[in-house]
């Protein structure tokens, strides 16, 4: 049931703010984080890992992208995030003191469930992240921590997205905890921030109007580019693939470092490129590093539609547009710069007449390799 939305796909991304709610909901309580989901693993097996690897398909290998920074850092053990499907045939080196976190929001998608069996048999412990009770990979794996974003129905993952970011968010304080790489009063100024992030996601979707007027002029827009830094990178890739599925559009998303090897070539007047601006208050120099990639772009010609936070007055002389997001701490900040992107593949394919909810060629969950 649509519950009168226009789609699922609109009804989904409205639901973004309850999907970290829910997956947060009795697991942060007084500054701390609880995970008995994970009584399976104990104590001693988290002070004793020495690589943590997540694997997932799509836009669940985007959550695990972004959620890489803050667990590698959290944590103090090294993270890679690999696509399933290349994980699996590429003879990785696993260990017992290797943590493989699988992403799937439904839980059956083969090349994941593949690589989950794979990581077992070769000794490691499997953790898997997934929205649906009961799925196979939960059921395959040692332990589980559920997303609760409800179910999804539209192909193309929104709420599903936020929410595993959330789940990888909990996993790593749980282990920060255990290992004591963060204080007890560093881990509840991130849980602080962490319980803001459902009304911040309600904020930033007050800008729908302003996205789909934007999604409206771009119906014949044939490419779309989308730059970003640091947590903002996985963001750009994740907008250029809602992009790709269901508007059926040239879109790619880049490092914005990345700029001068190469993708700058393919900039030429009115090309329309995506920038996710990190807030200027943080204090990891990323916010005049994009300003100077912007000013790069503008003086060729591109079009930009920068993701910023409200009152960042530094990117409006070279934007065509600004959706604002309310201000959050670094690595809470892609919870809120996702959803515009959300927004306009949404509306950029309604505006084509397209079928938002089941797109040409793909199936919601991918049960064959
Ligand atoms: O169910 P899963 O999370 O394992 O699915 C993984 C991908 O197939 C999925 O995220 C796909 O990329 C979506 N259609 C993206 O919107």
């Amino acid at each position: 049931d649509k519950g009168g939305w226009s789609s699922f796909m609109a009804k989904e991304i409205a639901e973004d703010p309850q999907a970290v709610e829910d997956t947060i909901r009795g697991r942060i309580t007084d500054g701390t984080v609880r995970l008995p989901d994970l009584e399976a693993l104990s104590d001693e097996y988290f002070r004793d890992i020495d690589r943590i690897l997540l694997i997932a398909c799509g836009t669940a290998y985007y959550s695990g992208l972004t959620g890489a920074y803050a667990l590698e850092q959290w944590t103090g053990v090294p993270v890679a995030v690999e696509l399933a499907h290349e994980f699996r045939y590429r003879e990785p080196v696993i260990t017992e003191r290797t943590l493989v976190v699988s992403l799937s929001q439904s839980g059956e998608t083969m090349d994941t469930l593949l690589a989950v069996r794979f990581a077992r048999e070769a000794g490691a412990k499997t953790i898997s992240i997934c929205n649906t009770q009961g799925a196979t990979i939960p059921r395959e794996s040692d332990s589980v921590v559920y997303t609760y974003a409800g179910p999804e129905v539209a192909v193309a993952s929104t709420k599903a997205f936020v929410a595993q970011i959330a789940a990888i968010y909990l996993l790593g304080l749980h282990i920060a905890k255990v290992r004591e790489t963060l204080t007890d009063e560093e881990i509840r100024v991130e849980t602080t921030e962490f319980q803001t992030i459902p009304d911040k996601l309600r904020e930033t979707l007050t800008h729908h109007e302003s996205i789909k007027e934007l999604a409206g002029w771009m119906a014949d827009t044939r490419s779309v580019l989308f730059l970003g830094r640091h947590t903002g990178y996985p963001i750009a890739l994740e907008g250029a693939l809602k992009l790709k599925e269901i508007a059926y559009i040239h879109a790619e998303g880049f490092a914005a470092g990345e700029l001068k090897h190469g993708p700058i070539a393919l900039i030429e007047p009115g090309q329309p490129v995506f920038v996710m601006v990190p807030s200027p208050r943080h204090d990891n120099g990323l916010h005049a590093k994009i300003v100077s990639n912007i000013e790069e772009i503008r003086a060729r010609g591109a079009h930009v539609l920068a993701v910023a936070e409200g009152g960042d007055a530094s990117v409006m002389p070279y934007t065509e547009a600004v959706f604002a997001t309310p201000p959050t701490s670094v690595f809470f900040e892609p919870f809120l710069k996702v959803v515009p992107l959300q927004i306009f593949a949404l509306e950029l394919s309604t505006a084509k007449g397209l079928d938002v909810d089941q797109p040409r060629n793909l199936a919601k969950s991918v049960t064959v390799e």
